[in-house]
């Protein structure tokens, strides 16, 4: 897609997503993970102004002095900012002057990506804001899901609620060869700097399962006693669960003798053949150990979806199919779609990965510590943004996200 199209289509997309929200919905913070809407919609369009346009636009006025302060999240390279906590202190300024702040940048980028003063140099920050944009909607969804999940009333965010009859239950495994393999981005599209630089890895043969764990399985884990024996959890996992009395996933209440979850279609009865989401690191880990299996690395999981499927599949469960909850596996391994997938992999640089200058040496390179990473995307995640080499990545204990489990078994 030509990216003046892309850039209109992703802005856009945003203020979609926002439009099923009153003002209230938007300002609040109730966890210093979860930024609040108005936030991301500033945020967002902040990427636009200080990355591309004050450098690069001759005569381009900021919109407003104030608001580097309020929307530069983490780039020490872009100056001061707010604490993140304070995120939702931020009842002003009001969303319709966020609007016309958005409106205001939006006018100015496409001026100026039409006109000769656009370098090609310039296009991959560009590309770069528009991919960190769709980063966003996916955690506007994720955040807004944390805020109404929390609210005693647990509003909908929409109603659309799809009933997919026709599932695959498949608990078979595909096995994949020991070998020497290339992993990282190997076409000519968009990817990050930390998919870069095509290195070889050597895997042993290893089988991996051809369907998410479901919530049925997860439920025979908590059953089975899985949140109460030690022996399946890993030290801080064990003093996480013990620490903050975690009995289910996120989201799970037990209510009238039943387990019932909070979706961003409203409170429902668990679907018991969805595969199980909004767990942490621990907690897949855990349940591999309960299952005598483990995760896979990332790799492993890299090689796998390269040799199972050519391109993504049509019917996968990403943002664009506006299902926003993981569904049963509908003639679909699910590699792609419906939650992130916990890997065994610790986030850490390829062999030849080289932090960049300035602000897109800021993007990945410095959270290359102390967080796992996560692959194939979920249904918060637009589809144009995901692909075979993403890697996400979390940190152990957390949760708020569509996150998921794939095993690999021993051969
Ligand atoms: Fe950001």
């Amino acid at each position: 897609m030509d990216y003046i199209l892309k850039y209109k289509s992703v802005r856009q997309k945003t203020l979609d997503l926002s439009d099923h929200l009153n003002e209230e919905d938007m300002v609040v913070q109730p966890i210093e993970d979860v930024s609040p809407t108005k936030w991301h919609l500033g945020h967002t369009t902040w990427f636009f102004e200080t990355f591309i346009l004050l450098p690069h636009k001759k005569d381009f006025e900021l919109f407003n002095a104030n608001y580097p302060f309020l929307f530069n999240s983490y780039y020490e390279s872009a100056g001061e900012r707010i604490l993140r906590a304070t995120r939702g202190n931020l009842t002003q300024p009001y969303l319709n002057e966020i609007i016309r702040y958005r409106e205001y940048i939006d006018s100015h980028m496409l001026e100026f990506l039409n006109s000769s003063a656009f370098k090609d140099e310039y296009q991959y920050m560009v590309e770069v804001g528009l991919n960190h944009e769709q980063q966003h909607q996916e955690l506007l969804l994720t955040d807004i899901k944390y805020v109404l999940g929390h609210n005693p009333l647990f509003p909908t965010y929409q109603k659309n609620i799809i009933q997919i009859n026709d599932f695959i239950k498949d608990e078979s495994f595909s096995e994949i060869k020991e070998g020497v393999y290339f992993v990282g981005h190997q076409n000519d599209g968009f990817c990050y700097d930390n998919e870069l630089g095509i290195h070889q890895i050597y895997l042993q043969s290893f089988k991996i399962r051809n369907s998410l764990i479901t919530n049925r399985e997860y439920l025979e884990f908590m059953n089975d006693g899985g949140y109460q024996k030690f022996h399946f959890w890993l030290s801080e996992g064990w003093d996480w669960v013990n620490k903050n009395n975690i009995q289910a996933p996120l989201y799970w209440n037990f209510s009238n003798k039943e387990w019932v979850y909070y979706t961003l279609n409203g409170l429902r009865p668990i679907d018991l053949d969805a595969p199980v989401s909004h767990i942490s690191y621990f907690e897949a880990d855990a349940f591999a150990s309960w299952k005598g299996m483990r995760l896979p690395t990332e790799f492993e999981w890299e090689v796998a979806v390269k040799e199972i499927h050519k391109t993504i599949p049509e019917n996968a469960n990403f943002l664009d199919k506006n299902i926003l909850m993981p569904v049963p596996a509908y003639k679909n391994n699910q590699l792609y779609g419906d939650v992130w997938e916990w890997t065994a992999s610790s986030y850490l640089p390829y062999p030849y990965y080289k932090k960049a200058d300035g602000a897109l040496g800021e993007y990945n390179g410095k959270f290359m510590i102390n967080q796992m990473v996560l692959r194939g995307g979920s249904v918060a995640t637009p589809v144009s943004h995901i692909r075979s080499s993403y890697r996400n990545f979390f940190q152990t204990n957390k949760r708020w996200q569509f996150t998921g489990i794939r095993l690999v078994d021993y051969l």
